[in-house]
C-alpha cells in the first residue's frame, strides 16, 4: 500500500468531549445537543440512506449540478490546483472533481474520523497515484495546520471545495466566521467551491426532513442510541419523537426530539427533568437565497464569480474567487 503522509490534530479525548457536551446542550433552556453527533457509523449509514429518499432533492441534484458545471469550472481555475476538501465523505463528489480538473497536483482532506478519513485516502491514493494526497485529522472549525503544500504560498492554485451544504449546519455568525477561516488559508486568485442549499416553498422542505420511509426519523433518534450505546444511563428512546420545522423567520429547518412524557433521564449520574412535549434541538439547516449568500462570502473576502443552480432551483453550487 502506499505510504500516506498523515497529519493528525492533537485532540481532546472524544469520549468525554461528548458527555461533556451533553451535560452542556440539555442543561440549556432549551435543551440541545450538537449535530456533528449524528455521525458515527450508523448514523453515516443512516445519512446515506436519507440521500435516497426521494423527499430529499439535496445530494441528487447537488450531483446533477457537479456533472454540468465541472468542466467549465475546471477551465476557470485551470491546471496544477491544490485541492483541499472539508469532510471526506463517500467520495463521489471528489471524484468527480479530479476527473474533471486537468492535472490535480495533490488533495488535502480533513475530518474528525480518522478511520473513514484513512481508507476513503489510501483507496483515493491507488486511484490516482499521480496525485499528493495529504489526509489531516482534525475538527475542522478549530485552527488546523495544513501540509506544506498547501501551506506554500508560491505554490500551484488553490481550490476549496465545501460540498452537501454542509454551511447549513452554522448558525450565521459561524457560517461568515468559516468563510473567512476558509478565506485565511488563499490567497488572491485561489477559488472556494461550495454547495449550497436553497430557500424553496415550504412544504418541499418539511417533506425532505419528514421523508415517509422515517429515516431522517431514524437518523435523529439515532443520537439518543448512540448515548445510551456510550454511556451509563436509563434513557428510554422510544420516549423522544422526531420533529422537523421550518423557522420562516430564520431561514431554516429545525429538527428536534420531543419528548412523549415527563420524565428524568439520569445520564452518568448526572439527571435531566423533561416537561411534557419539551424539545431537544438537534439541528438547523439555513436555507440561503443566492445573493443572501453572496452578500456574505463578499464579506467573508470573496468574490461571486459564478452560481450555479438546477432548472428547479432547488440547489446551488457558487464558485468564488479570493479577492
Ligand atoms: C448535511 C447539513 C446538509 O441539513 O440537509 C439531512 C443534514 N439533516 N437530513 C441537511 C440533514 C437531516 C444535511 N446537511
Amino acid at each position: 500500500m502506499t505510504e500516506l503522509n498523515v497529519k493528525r490534530q492533537a485532540l481532546v479525548n472524544t469520549a468525554d468531549q461528548f458527555l461533556l457536551d451533553i451535560y452542556g446542550g440539555l442543561s440549556q433552556p432549551q435543551k440541545s445537543l450538537p449535530c456533528k453527533y449524528f455521525y458515527d457509523e450508523k448514523g453515516s449509514e443512516l445519512f446515506d440512506q436519507i440521500c435516497q429518499t426521494d423527499e430529499y432533492y439535496h445530494t441528487r441534484t447537488e450531483l446533477k449540478i457537479l456533472d454540468d458545471i465541472l468542466p467549465t469550472v475546471a477551465g476557470m481555475i485551470g491546471p496544477y490546483v491544490d485541492i483541499l476538501e472539508f469532510g471526506s465523505g463517500a467520495g463521489i463528489k471528489i471524484r468527480k472533481l479530479i476527473n474533471a480538473l486537468e492535472h490535480p497536483r495533490s488533495y488535502t482532506p480533513i475530518d474528525i474520523s480518522e478511520e473513514i478519513l484513512l481508507s476513503s485516502s489510501h483507496a483515493l491514493q491507488q486511484e490516482y497515484p499521480e496525485l499528493e494526497v495529504h489526509p489531516v485529522v482534525a475538527d475542522y472549525l478549530s485552527p488546523i495546520e495544513l501540509p506544506a503544500s498547501f501551506a506554500d504560498e508560491t505554490a500551484h492554485r488553490k481550490l476549496v471545495f465545501f460540498p452537501g451544504s454542509t454551511i447549513s449546519n452554522f448558525d450565521m455568525p459561524d457560517a461568515i466566521h468559516f468563510l473567512k477561516h476558509i478565506r485565511s488559508l488563499l490567497s488572491p486568485g485561489d477559488a472556494l467551491l461550495i454547495g449550497v442549499d436553497l430557500v424553496k416553498p415550504v412544504p418541499r422542505l418539511l417533506a425532505a426532513y419528514n421523508d415517509r420511509q422515517g429515516v431522517t426519523a431514524a437518523f435523529n433518534l439515532n443520537l439518543l442510541h448512540r448515548i445510551k450505546a456510550t454511556y451509563d444511563t436509563d434513557l428510554n428512546v422510544d420516549n423522544f419523537w422526531h420533529h422537523a420545522l421550518y423557522n420562516a423567520e430564520k431561514h431554516r429547518i429545525e429538527m428536534h426530539l420531543v419528548s412523549r412524557v415527563a420524565q428524568t433521564v439520569t445520564i452518568q449520574g448526572q439527571s435531566f427533568v423533561f416537561k411534557e412535549r419539551e424539545t431537544i434541538h438537534t439541528e438547523n439547516s439555513y436555507k440561503f437565497s443566492i445573493e443572501g449568500f453572496r452578500m456574505m462570502a463578499l464579506n467573508a473576502g470573496f468574490d461571486s464569480t459564478e452560481c450555479f443552480t438546477d432548472d428547479a432551483n432547488l440547489f446551488s453550487v457558487h464558485f468564488l474567487t479570493a479577492t
